[in-house]
């Protein structure tokens, strides 16, 4: 039978990278993407693999990607590329905001509307495989992270609102990850900019200071190994009827639980505690 085909997009770093190595060994052939492709030079080789440049924002690099994939049989796609976007609500301007649903959200859309039409010419009914990579903050909010935490909740809305339109001849999947220990921490310091300054003076200042810390600590302790989130989703991907929704994490499921038990003062005094806001 000839091989069925997944791209994956986001696969320089982290839950993405380990992926092509995952969905290889389950047997697929995996169109690894990235914005920077040669990020992608040292994936070991094999008719299994095709590395293709693919940056989410971008239309022409996402119809190009199209058609690099049109002689494989592409069943499914994986829209895992997304960066967090850091900063109390005050403090976040609106091309902050812009950006993070550029990627987190437009993107994500795109290329899923780029890919459907070529998926469903490819899979059989039930086969094909559309996995959205929310969060456990798109179940959540925490302080700090709002553009971030809307952006994975809207990840969540468009999945669910997709699958009632087209999960009985495509299945879709969503992935929601507590934290895992990925290059994310790394790109949310980037992509704060200059706004430890912008914090100077306000209330936020000390908090932001300890932000970061508290992050790398909690991640450190309790973080999800990268390459073990992959091979759950990658099962998930091809066990023959996946779920519809994939909790990655002890943290994921714990505080999915907590928030809907917990009456709302308590659960925002403990996330104002933990995030040493008082
Ligand atoms: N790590 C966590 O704690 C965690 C928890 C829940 C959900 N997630 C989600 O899991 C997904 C993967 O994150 P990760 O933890 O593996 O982080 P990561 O190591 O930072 O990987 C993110 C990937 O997304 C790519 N990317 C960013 N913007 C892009 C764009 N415009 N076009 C194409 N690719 C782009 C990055 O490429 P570059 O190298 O070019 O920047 C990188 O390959 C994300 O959607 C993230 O929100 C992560």
């Amino acid at each position: 039978m000839t091989r069925r085909w997944i791209l994956v997009t986001g696969c320089s770093t982290g839950i993405g990278r380990h992926l092509v190595g995952a969905l290889r060994r389950r047997g697929w052939g995996v169109v690894a993407t990235a914005r920077r492709p040669e990020t992608l030079a040292d994936l070991p080789p094999g008719e299994d693999l095709r590395v293709l440049a693919l940056d989410v924002c971008d239309a022409a690099s996402i119809a190009a990607a199209v058609e690099a994939c049109r002689d494989l049989r592409l069943i499914g796609f994986v829209n895992n590329a997304g960066y967090g976007q850091i900063g109390p609500l005050e403090l976040l301007t609106e091309d902050e905001l812009r950006r993070q649903f550029e990627t987190n959200v437009i993107g994500l859309h795109a290329v899923t509307r780029a890919f459907l039409p070529l998926i469903r010419k490819n899979a059989a009914r039930g086969e094909g495989r559309v996995v959205q990579v929310s969060s456990m903050l798109g179940r959540l909010s925490i302080p700090l992270a709002g553009a971030y935490n809307a952006s994975k909740h809207a990840v969540i809305a468009l999945a669910e609102s997709l699958r009632l339109e087209i999960g009985d001849e495509i299945p879709v999947l969503l992935v929601e990850p507590g934290a895992i220990r990925s290059e994310f921490r790394e790109t949310l310091t980037k992509a704060w900019g200059d706004l430890p300054e912008r914090a100077k003076g306000t209330p936020f200042e000390a908090v932001l200071r300890r932000y970061m810390e508290k992050r790398k600590e909690l991640s450190e302790a309790h973080a999800y190994d990268a390459g073990q989130c992959a091979e759950r989703i990658a099962r998930a991907i091809s066990a023959a009827r996946p779920p519809r929704r994939l909790t990655i994490g002890k943290d994921a499921f714990w505080a999915g639980k907590a928030k809907a038990i917990l009456p709302a003062f308590l659960w925002e005094r403990l996330l104002r505690r933990a995030y040493g806001l008082r």
